[in-house]
This record gives C-alpha cells, sequence and structure tokens, in this order.
C-alpha cells in the first residue's frame, strides 16, 4: 500500500431515492471521517481553470460533483493521481498535508467540498516547493 493510499479514499454512497427522485445523506463522522465545520461550493469554474494549487497542513476535505464533472489531482510529493468526479453519491476523501489541483470543470459543474476545519488561511501552503519543504521532501 503506498502513502497515497491511505492519504485519499473513494467514498460511495447510497441513494434513498424512491420514485420521487434521488436523496443522498452525508453525515459527519459516519458517511465522511471528520465532522463537518464548512462547507463551500465551486460553480461557474470552465475548462481552462485551475482551482486549488494548495496544500492545507490541518484541513481534511471530501469533494463531491453534486453536479456535472471535474478532475482533482493530487500530489503527495512522492506520488500523483487524477481523479474524476463524475456523480453525486461519489466523494473524495482528502487527508491533510496533500496537494491538489481542481480543473476540467464541465459548464454544469457544482463541486461541494466538505471540511473538517473553519476557513484559516494561515494553513495554506500555495508554493509547491514550499510544500515539498514542509513535508521533507526538498529537491535534490
Ligand atoms: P481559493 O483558496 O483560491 O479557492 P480554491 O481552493 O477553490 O481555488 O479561495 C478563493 C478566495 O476565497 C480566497 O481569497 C480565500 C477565500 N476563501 C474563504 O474566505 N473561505 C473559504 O472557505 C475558502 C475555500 C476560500
Amino acid at each position: 500500500m503506498s502513502k497515497m493510499d491511505e492519504q485519499i479514499k473513494l467514498l460511495e454512497w447510497k441513494d434513498l431515492g424512491d420514485e420521487r427522485g434521488n436523496l443522498v445523506v452525508v453525515e459527519g463522522n459516519t458517511d465522511v471521517p471528520f465532522e463537518i465545520r464548512r462547507i463551500f461550493y465551486i460553480y461557474g469554474s470552465d475548462s481552462t481553470v485551475v482551482r486549488g494549487q494548495h496544500a492545507n497542513i490541518r484541513s481534511e476535505f471530501v469533494l463531491i460533483n453534486v453536479c456535472g464533472t471535474s478532475k482533482v489531482r493530487v500530489d503527495n510529493g512522492e506520488e500523483s493521481r487524477v481523479i474524476e468526479l463524475n456523480r453525486p453519491r461519489m466523494g473524495l476523501y482528502l487527508k491533510n498535508n496533500v496537494w491538489k489541483d481542481m480543473y476540467d470543470f464541465s459548464p454544469d459543474s457544482i463541486l461541494l467540498v466538505l471540511s473538517s476545519e473553519h476557513y484559516d488561511d494561515a494553513e495554506y501552503i500555495r508554493d509547491y516547493q514550499e510544500y515539498l519543504k514542509y513535508i521533507g521532501k526538498t529537491e535534490r
């Protein structure tokens, strides 16, 4: 098992829907591995935009494309993976200290993000070289 396998997890929730439509429930500490302290959502980004481009010292996240699709590239200084978010029942869990880029947003993309922490600019690392240094992977 690589380090990345412990840092990211694909989650799939049940559909509690019936003939009236679909219903997906995400409860903190149950359906995601943290207490939810913040949600935000990103929409109106197009296929040319790259968002994220940071790592978080404390925050854990779950990303859900509740509508449309997008891609997430995760990088831990050793390995990089691309995950396509393309269904409302799918979540991508990201542990803290993982570098992430979100891109390739479909025109109808609504990317919902659940976080374990309130917003704190001081826990964002927005420079990749600084990130590598922080996790002890300085370039040689
Ligand atoms: P940014 O981190 O660039 O968003 P993304 O990760 O989606 O690329 O955030 C854009 C601006 O919004 C920036 O000035 C910080 C602010 N912001 C908050 O105030 N609270 C939040 O929870 C988030 C995610 C951003």
